[in-house]
């Protein structure tokens, strides 16, 4: 009965692993709510994990503790999430800890752009302060030095104009707090679902017909190595492409299809996450955590110098 139980659901957990895993492959499907940049693949590393947890900037402040410091400050937190003070996290406990921390992110990079636009302090942010504040630089005429590739900052403006007009419901080009919200993080609010999607397939779409067929597909996750075979992982994409994408079977997918993987109804990251971790960790299966479960797989919760991502360091760099 045991052994059938462990089988059981090692099935029901493989199954999630096997189905789903390409889905935080690469950006798409993270649009629907973006809890981490980074792949989530425990086998590499645990910054998909990290970032879920703890949110994208506290993460990196983790990645600069001594072991010793970040598991004290886990400790912590691991209070915090405990709000019926019972000793023990739940997966609510934890899903409500992690749309916590997903929610204060958004709020806080919604700050920082406000802060950077609205030169006149109204506390919202026309298309003019925006765009002035965005793009001057690059395509303006007033500058003094010579930009290349003009062309191609002229087009990003111009699409986040368009997104920015979607965002803006009374369409007086001035985005109130929660208008500039739905701009920024467009993947967070049901009315920008279909913008959403038009800048997913203009992005895949290569070949200008309008839909992604399985090579563009791919070229959008993966570029070939002269005379690499293709990885396994490349041929199990195509096959996704054709089982689970392409819902009609007619080799490309159209805006209904994009719609379906972009924003998967049947799958809530926050709560995939909250019970992975929870599921990692439970050591006795009673499918709750104490501390102590969590401190003793604390490397999965949270990094430290010990786990320190050199890429991450690159990464910072590159956005300036
Ligand atoms: C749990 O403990 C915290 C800190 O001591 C307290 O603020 C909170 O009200 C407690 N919650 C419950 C449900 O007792």
């Amino acid at each position: 009965m045991r052994t059938f139980l462990v089988l059981l659901l090692l099935g029901v957990f493989a199954s999630w692993v096997i189905c789903k895993p390409t889905q935080e492959k690469k950006g798409r499907v993270q649009h629907s709510k973006d809890l981490s940049d980074h792949k989530h693949d425990d086998s590499k590393d645990f910054q998909y994990d990290h970032e879920a947890f703890l949110g994208k900037e506290e993460a990196k402040t983790f990645d600069q503790l001594t072991p010793e410091e970040s598991q004290e400050r886990l400790g912590k937190i691991v209070d915090k999430i405990d709000s019926n003070n019972d000793s023990y996290v739940t997966a609510p406990e934890l899903l409500a800890w992690i749309n916590l921390v997903h929610k204060r992110f958004v709020s806080e990079d919604v700050d920082k752009q406000v802060l950077m636009s609205d030169k006149n302090h109204d506390g919202s942010v026309s298309w003019e302060e925006y765009s002035d504040q965005m793009y001057s630089h690059l395509i303006g005429e007033d500058q003094f030095y010579d930009v290349p590739d003009k062309e191609r900052y002229r087009k990003m403006m111009k699409r986040d104009e368009r997104r920015f007009k979607q965002a803006d419901k009374d369409g007086d080009l001035i985005a109130t707090r929660d208008e500039f919200t739905a701009f920024l993080h467009p993947e967070e609010f049901d009315y920008m679902k279909d913008m959403v999607v038009t800048e997913t397939i203009e992005d895949m779409d290569r070949n200008g017909d309008g839909s992604v067929d399985v090579n563009e597909y791919i070229a959008d996750m993966y570029t070939p190595e002269t005379d690499e075979p293709e990885p396994e992982w490349v041929k199990t994409e195509r096959q996704q492409f054709k089982e689970h994408r392409d819902l009609n079977k007619d080799g490309k997918l159209d805006r209904s299809e994009i719609s379906h993987w972009i924003h998967p109804h049947d799958y809530d990251h926050s709560e995939l996450e909250a019970k992975h971790l929870i599921y990692e960790s439970d050591k006795d299966k009673d499918d709750k955590l104490t501390k102590k479960e969590i401190l003793d797989n604390w490397n999965m919760f949270v990094g430290s110098q010990a786990t320190n991502y050199g890429e991450d360091l690159t990464r910072r760099h590159d956005e300036f």
